[in-house]
């Protein structure tokens, strides 16, 4: 198994002291070649469980009082941290919502994309150079000699997503987590995205995909969880069959909505 989250609970402490569980006995699990979409409203945990699961959570306010998250079969949650930032890119690739919250404004995209690869590849800086212009011809950007040597804020919101997902995808990582990857985009540019994304993601790894949309969802997943004020309250292994006749209550609620979204949109 790619990835087990087992009985994993996620709190904040704040000034006073007061603790919010955000996340509570959750059990996960993600193998090779799947997709699994974690949907819910806002606030029910779906960040909080993704980005541990990258140890991404500023610790404090975040605490993990019970639980373990295995990724092939190694325990995130005890991993010393230079063993962690060797897993980050090449293990575990990891695309936000928000572009400009991981792309470092100062430098030019092209040498972001260089630096990544050397860090994680024995290889020259000619052959990092040409594989950075290559993935950004993947992700669609044109001219991507040329858009190389841009800053990210010279770059449109859509293109810095774009530059993310090749940051993302192009180390080949066993697990990509990708919370909300395109709620930042415009609607044409979104199905574009995913569908990049769903193309590049190499399929011997598995995709761990934080939505609250249920369309990109449908597209998408071959697995869903569905989360409520910190739980997991419905699994399944058949997103189509969900979307048709959902068990719990709360998610035929959600679809119930999204439908009627559908419809006045
Ligand atoms: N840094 C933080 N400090 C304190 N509480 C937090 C922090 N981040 C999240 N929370 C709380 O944890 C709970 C779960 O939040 P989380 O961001 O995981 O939800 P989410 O499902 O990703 O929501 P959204 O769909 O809005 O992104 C919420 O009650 C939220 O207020
Ligand atoms: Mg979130």
């Amino acid at each position: 198994m790619l990835l087990e989250i087992k009985d994993l609970s996620v709190s904040y402490r704040n000034d006073e002291g007061e603790v919010n569980p955000a996340a509570i006995d959750v059990n996960l699990t993600l193998d090779r070649g799947q997709v699994l979409g974690i949907v819910g409203e806002s606030g029910s945990g779906k960040s909080t469980v993704s980005m541990s699961v990258a140890r991404l959570l500023p610790s404090p306010p975040a605490f993990y009082p019970k639980g373990r998250i295995l990724l092939d079969g190694v325990d995130m949650l005890t991993l010393p941290l230079p063993e962690l930032r060797k897993m980050r890119g090449r293990k575990i690739g990891v695309i936000f919502q928000d572009p400009m919250g991981s792309l470092s404004p100062l430098h030019r995209i092209g040498e972001q994309l260089v630096e990544t690869i050397l860090l994680h590849e024995k290889m020259s800086p000619k052959a990092a150079e040409a594989m950075a212009l290559e993935w950004l011809g993947k992700v669609g950007i044109p001219d991507p000699a040329v858009r190389a040597r841009a800053y990210p804020h010279e770059l449109s919101g859509g293109m810095q997503q774009r530059v993310m997902i090749a940051m993302g995808l192009m180390l080949g990582p066993d697990l990509v987590i990708a919370d909300e990857p395109t709620t930042a985009l415009d609607v044409t540019i979104q199905a574009q995205v995913l569908r990049l994304m769903r193309d590049l993601h190499q399929s011997n790894s598995g995709v761990l995909l934080i939505t609250h949309d249920l369309g990109v969802v449908s597209q998408m997943a071959t697995k869903l969880a569905v989360m409520k004020d910190g739980r997991v309250v419905e699994t399944t292994d058949d997103p189509a069959a969900f979307f048709e006749m959902p068990k719990h209550p709360y998610s035929q609620g959600l679809i119930r909505e999204a439908k009627r979204m559908e419809l006045e949109a």
